[in-house]
């Protein structure tokens, strides 16, 4: 028989209802049209680490040839996943990390890198519009999920250069536009001056930009900063060319090179590097237009 052979890949979702969630398993469902011998079965754990735990339990269960997974935070989900590789699963991590190094291979991009050029430009614009001192409020994502602390982190190094940019309120909003409102309504009343609104995510960067506009703040004399950029009509590259943000990095989801890599090591049995780095790029005004282009928006 020379049909080739069927795999089974588990694609394990931290929460489908993000916007940038749907577009990694749109672009991986998409990748996996291509094969017609393999299937890729998603789950979505909402948010809810036991839920992602039981998520891939299942799979192991079920039995599958392969495990993708972005995990919702770093250390509930490590056990589980070492679990799979220590079956002989290959195991492919997708953004977000888990600890240890039990797992095939990660994709995704630096989040780190990301982070320090939002505080480059921060720290440049606050010294071009001389705001002195330069008043930061940051919206972070779900803390015990790696790219919060790397996009944390990241900016934290890119500011160091301006003295005058001081983080005067942070706030964790999970990620999530319905949080980010409400936190930025309590930051923005509490702090009458506020220079930038650094929000680990563009949902998180539109809601404050929202709400600051709602409360009669002048949106235009505060600097917007997001993350994801995703090419859609509420995405963030969009928001740049409405004038709703000012700055936005693109964040790929690494969802089509998971699944040529799920390829390579299924059926050529190639090993995989460790660290697969995807390019980020920073979104502005000047740019917009041609990145709304490059990346196909609609
Ligand atoms: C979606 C999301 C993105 C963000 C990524 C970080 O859940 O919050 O907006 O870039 O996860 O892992």
């Amino acid at each position: 028989n020379n049909a080739p052979r069927q795999w089974r890949i588990g694609m394990s979702q931290a929460n489908n209802a993000e916007p940038w969630r749907q577009a990694m398993n749109d672009q991986i469902a998409a990748a996996a049209a291509r094969y017609p011998h393999i299937r890729i079965e998603f789950t979505d754990a909402r948010q809810n680490n036991a839920q992602q735990v039981a998520d891939v339990e299942t799979f192991l269960q079920q039995g599958i040839d392969l495990l993708i997974i972005s995990p919702n935070e770093a250390t509930p989900l490590t056990n589980i996943v070492a679990q799979a590789f220590q079956r002989g699963i290959p195991v492919i991590v997708l953004d977000r990390k888990v600890r240890g190094d039990q797992y095939t291979m990660w994709i995704g991009a630096d989040n780190r890198l990301i982070g320090r050029k939002a505080g480059e430009y921060t720290a440049r614009w606050c010294r071009e519009q001389q705001r002195s001192p330069c008043n930061v409020i940051e919206l972070r994502g779900l803390e015990g999920s790696t790219p919060a602390q790397e996009r944390g982190d990241g900016f934290r190094e890119g500011i160091a250069g301006n003295p005058d940019v001081r983080i005067i309120a942070s706030q964790n909003a999970d990620w999530l536009a319905e949080r980010a409102a409400p936190l930025s309504r309590a930051m923005l009343e509490a702090n009458p001056v506020v220079d930038v609104v650094y929000a680990h995510n563009d949902p998180m960067a539109i809601a404050s930009f929202t709400m600051a506009r709602d409360l009669g703040r002048d949106p235009d004399s505060i600097l917007f900063i997001g993350i994801d950029a995703l090419p859609t009509p509420d995405g963030g590259i969009q928001a740049v060319r409405q004038g709703q943000l000012d700055v936005t990095y693109v964040y790929p989801t690494g969802g089509a090179e998971a699944v040529e890599w799920a390829i390579r090591i299924l059926e050529r049995g190639e090993t995989p590097p460790r660290e697969v780095i995807l390019d980020t790029e920073e979104v502005t005004r000047a740019n917009a237009d041609a990145l709304w282009q490059k990346y196909g928006g609609r």
